[in-house]
């Protein structure tokens, strides 16, 4: 019979959050120092329980995120697909994790409008894969590492569509009404992990997360594509009126809360994360724009708030999302920690720090997708 060890193998590692995740748990020096592998593996290393990365690097991956980890016996970098179900199988028999944590997406509702079909690709067949994979290594486990499996399977609080502004905060109960071809592509994920624990029993548990922002965020998302443009003196495009609104949660609390499920989390269920930080978004470009001028002021220049330029909405534009999350904070005692001025702070300083990080992630094919994306955009 197979046994399994401490090991965990995460899907997507290299992107935005799963990077974080990754250093967050070393940091930790998660988990318990109880085993040394049954297979001889390193699965605990002075404390720490090993991490097996599954990445492809897409243009969203970035090896060099995790470069402090270099040398590391602790961390394995695999560079492969999740669609790849031979890769995957053999991973999980060689390994022998305990735990699946899958971040692996395309993520960006944009690129899904432009190009919906590798978003089904990744997401729908790519996560199917991995509960396929998971569901036979796991049912070759005795009893007992049966039950301690986990498979986490991250997601998106786009699944529930839109609200208005008066409507309640997405809750575990909200009816799934997606929008856009990433949400809808991660609906369907969702429904496949629901699925797997409800006929065949899988430890599959599900997490609805709220916008992130952070260190090692693609700047093709709003927050860091609006500090870099507004350090460089370019226009600021806000879709339609701004006034669309996201609950936005620095991405160390995200992390903390996905710990949090690892550890406490019940099987079978799904747990909505956010920061309590509704924010319309012109209000988070102009926050944006007064720290840029406060931490790098131009002598004589306007401030940056004249940057703002209003252009052609996104088609199905999401109005509103936010996030109740009572039940993961009732259930587990996870709360968010960092406030969104502070955590917009701290942004801001990495991505004016981290310049050699950014120069490296704008690559020719970066800049063909800022081209693609904004010249087609008439000016409002
Ligand atoms: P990201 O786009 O920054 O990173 C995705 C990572 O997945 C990249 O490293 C990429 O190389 C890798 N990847 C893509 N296709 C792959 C494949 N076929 N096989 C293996 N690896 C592949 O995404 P992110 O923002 O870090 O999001 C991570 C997860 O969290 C996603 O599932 C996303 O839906 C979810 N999520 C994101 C947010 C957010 O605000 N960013 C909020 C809630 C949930
Ligand atoms: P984004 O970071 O793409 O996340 P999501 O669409 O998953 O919520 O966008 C956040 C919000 O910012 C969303 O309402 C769209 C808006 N937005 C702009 O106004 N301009 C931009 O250039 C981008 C990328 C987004």
């Amino acid at each position: 019979m197979k046994r399994m060890n401490e090991t965990i193998l995460v899907t997507g590692g290299a992107g935005f959050i799963g990077s974080n995740f990754i250093l967050g748990w070393m940091r930790a020096g998660a988990s318990s120092p109880t085993s040394a592998g049954v297979n001889g593996a390193a699965a605990v290393v002075n404390g720490a329980v090993a991490v097996v990365n599954l990445d492809l690097l897409t243009y969203a991956g970035n090896a060099a995120n995790l470069a402090a980890l270099e040398g590391d016996e602790r961390y394995t970098f695999v560079r492969g697909d999740i669609c790849d179900a031979e890769l995957v199988g053999s991973l999980l028999r060689k390994y022998e994790p305990k735990t699946i944590v899958h971040f692996a997406a395309e993520s960006h509702v944009d690129r899904s409008i432009v190009s919906p079909e590798g978003f089904v690709r990744t997401n729908v067949m790519g996560t199917f894969t991995l509960l396929e994979q998971a569901r036979v290594y796991w049912s070759g486990l005795g009893d007992e590492d049966r039950a301690a499996f986990r498979f986490l399977h991250v997601s998106t609080d786009e699944v529930y569509g839109t609200l208005g502004p008066d409507d309640p905060a997405f809750s575990e109960e909200t009816a799934y009404a997606p929008n856009s071809p990433y949400a809808a592509s991660k609906a369907g994920s969702d429904h496949l992990a629901r699925a797997y624990f409800h006929t065949f029993k899988l430890p599959v548990v599900t997490t609805n997360c709220s916008n992130n922002y952070g260190p090692f965020q693609f700047p093709e998302k709003l927050i860091p594509l609006m500090i870099l443009n507004a350090l460089e003196g370019k226009p600021l495009p806000v879709y339609g009126d701004g006034k669309n609104v996201r609950d936005w949660l620095f991405v160390e609390d995200h992390c903390a809360a996905i710990r949090a499920v690892l550890e406490k989390g019940r099987p079978g269920e799904t747990y909505n994360i956010g920061g309590n930080s509704e924010r319309a978004n012109i209000d988070v470009v102009t926050a944006i724009c007064d720290i840029v001028d406060e931490m790098r002021p131009r002598a004589g220049a306007a401030p940056r708030r004249g940057l703002i330029t209003y252009v052609q909405d996104r088609p199905g534009h999401d109005r509103r999302y936010a996030i109740d999350a009572r039940k993961i904070a009732n259930e587990l005692g996870w709360k968010p920690a960092e406030a969104f001025e502070s955590g917009l702070r701290k942004t801001v300083r990495w991505y004016l720090e981290n310049g050699d990080w950014v120069e490296s992630v704008r690559t020719g094919a970066y800049r063909d997708w800022i081209a693609k994306n904004y010249a087609e955009r008439a000016q409002l």
